[in-house]
């Protein structure tokens, strides 16, 4: 389904009957990370999953989306299908947009699982890599993308999964370079929601990957447990929902179920 959201597509598709899951994929993936797990979700509940901002067949609204520009543009969907409460599973920078619309919409959330996804802001070197890597994608794009792709595997998985990962990248190179460079940006500037994410009142979630070179796996864990945050660390990398896809597929039901 396409909405118009000022003047640029907005696509999500909407299956199932039952509870409202809304799934949110991260950088430069879109809808289809979800493929696997949808048929099994859809079973007992109803599932949107959208394509952010400057991602898959949604558009670009301008040169910097900040997570709460990506929120605004998931509400306008959860609006148009008059839903009222929903529990959101976000996927990496899908996860920093599920704690933005929390923010905005508390009272609209359900449940809320962070799938290789942190509540922590980017750390001084980590927005520095984002600034240097948006100047290289200028010039360089995909030499960028299938670089940083690469590390969001561990070196196992990228030659035991090797078709999924080919059709990750496949789907990345598609992502146009404004939406590169806007959601990293949007990325960069987002602010730290670990004082939100322990306060919240709704149901939570961590979801890690035990070799994950883009989130610090070890301190998370120290924090969720000294919050009593219903964390699980899968055996592999970033990507666990192709790394470690039928224990995803287990958590992810697990945590719907008992609401
Ligand atoms: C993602 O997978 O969404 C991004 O790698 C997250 C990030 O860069 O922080």
């Amino acid at each position: 389904m396409i909405l118009d959201y000022k003047g640029v597509p907005l696509f999500y598709s909407d299956s199932g009957k039952g509870q409202v899951i809304v799934l949110l994929h991260g950088f430069l993936e879109d809808n289809s990370m979800w493929d696997n797990i949808t048929p099994e979700l859809i079973k007992k509940n109803r599932v949107i999953a959208i394509d952010l901002l400057g991602h898959g067949k949604t558009g670009c609204l301008g040169y910097v989306h900040k997570m709460e520009d990506m929120a605004e543009a998931v509400s306008v969907v959860l609006k148009h299908l008059k839903l009222r409460k929903y529990i959101f599973i976000g996927h990496s920078m899908g996860g920093y947009v599920a704690l933005a619309f929390a923010k905005l919409y508390p009272e609209n959330i359900k449940g809320l699982c962070l799938l290789n996804s942190t509540y922590e802001a980017d750390d001084k070197e980590r927005k520095q890599l984002r600034a240097r890597a948006n100047k290289i994608v200028q010039t360089n794009y995909e030499n960028m993308v299938r670089m940083s792709f690469a590390n969001l595997f561990s070196a196992e998985s990228k030659l035991k999964y090797i078709e999924a990962y080919n059709n990750a990248l496949e789907i990345a190179l598609q992502t146009p370079v404004q939406g590169y460079m806007a959601a990293n940006e949007g990325m960069r500037l987002r602010e730290d929601s670990s004082v939100f994410f322990t306060e919240a009142t709704f149901k939570k979630a961590v979801l890690l990957g035990k070799k994950d070179t883009i989130l610090n796996t070890e301190d998370m864990l120290l924090f969720t447990n000294r919050h009593n945050i219903e964390t699980h660390v899968f055996s592999e990398g970033h990507m666990s929902h192709i790394e470690n896809k039928e224990e995803v597929k287990q958590k992810i039901m697990h945590f719907i179920e008992k609401m």
